[in-house]
């Protein structure tokens, strides 16, 4: 079982986004996947993936012993992936017991656990069940500032490794100098970037109804993302230098 945090600091930068996404991608190639929704108290991991109205019991219920970690379990709307829903009530969510439950499935190949925004509880919570973080930033310097403080307070968890997702690329923008490119950004980090994900409107239109169609522009770097994430690999595909060789090309 390998047991993954998505993180990041700033709120808004894609940490959902991408959990949902990249579980369904590793469910896609046959893995065995589990979601867990570490923000309690403003889940949407389940809005996300579609199964809010399946919804039976949630971790405060898991902890309360009114049922077992698996029979809270909640099948996506769209792969063989699982979620296991946050509650309304943190106060039974202790770090400890938050970890007891993500052991709970060892059966399953991949625990990514959806990070809430912050360096708080929630924050040390989440970490402190998983041994690899991948934290997602967007280009913009706000969120690249909270990603270098989080990358830092990493660094005193015991984690086997730590990647980096840019989220919301504009390739339109990385070729006229006005974005920051995501090897740019992994060199001011120290950490390798392993996803880059293009902003698309596609997610902002779909995303409230749990499926983003399989068209849209971000699946395939999703797909990227997720072949990384299996393989451990470190390259990533930068989004600008496939324009800039198209652009040679066409010349
Ligand atoms: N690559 C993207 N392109 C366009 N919109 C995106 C992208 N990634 C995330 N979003 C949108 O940004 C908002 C915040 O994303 P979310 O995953 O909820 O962030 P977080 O969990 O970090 O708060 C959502 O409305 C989502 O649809
Ligand atoms: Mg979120």
């Amino acid at each position: 079982m390998r047991r993954i945090v998505v993180t990041s600091g700033k709120g808004g930068v894609g940490k959902t986004t991408v959990t949902a996404t990249l579980g369904r991608k590793l469910a896609g190639i046959g893995r065995r996947v589990v979601l867990v929704d570490g923000d309690v108290g403003l889940n949407n991991l389940d809005v996300v993936t579609a199964v809010e109205r399946r919804v039976v019991y949630d971790i405060s219920d898991v902890l309360a012993g009114k049922c077992r970690a698996f029979q809270a379990l909640v099948t996506d709307s769209e792969s063989s992936m699982r979620i296991l829903p946050s509650g309304k009530d943190s106060r039974l969510v202790t770090a400890q017991a938050f970890c007891d439950v993500v052991n709970s499935f060892a059966d399953f190949d991949f625990v990514i656990i959806d990070c809430p925004a912050g360096i708080e509880q929630g924050f040390h919570r989440a970490v402190s069940a998983a041994d690899e973080a991948i934290v997602v930033t967007t280009p913009s310097i706000s969120a690249i500032r909270d990603a270098d403080k989080v990358i830092s307070l990493l660094r005193s968890y015991r984690l086997r490794d730590v990647s980096l997702v840019v989220n919301r690329v504009r390739a339109d923008m990385l070729a006229k100098g006005e974005m920051l490119g995501a090897s740019e950004i992994g060199a001011l980090l120290h950490v390798p970037p392993i996803g880059v994900i293009p902003e698309d409107d596609l997610i902002t239109v779909f995303q409230q109804l749990g499926r983003v169609p399989s068209e849209a522009k971000s699946e395939k770097a999703f797909g990227f993302l997720a072949e990384n994430v299996e393989r451990g690999g470190k390259e990533f595909h930068d989004i600008a230098v496939k324009r800039r060789l198209f652009g040679r090309r066409s010349r």
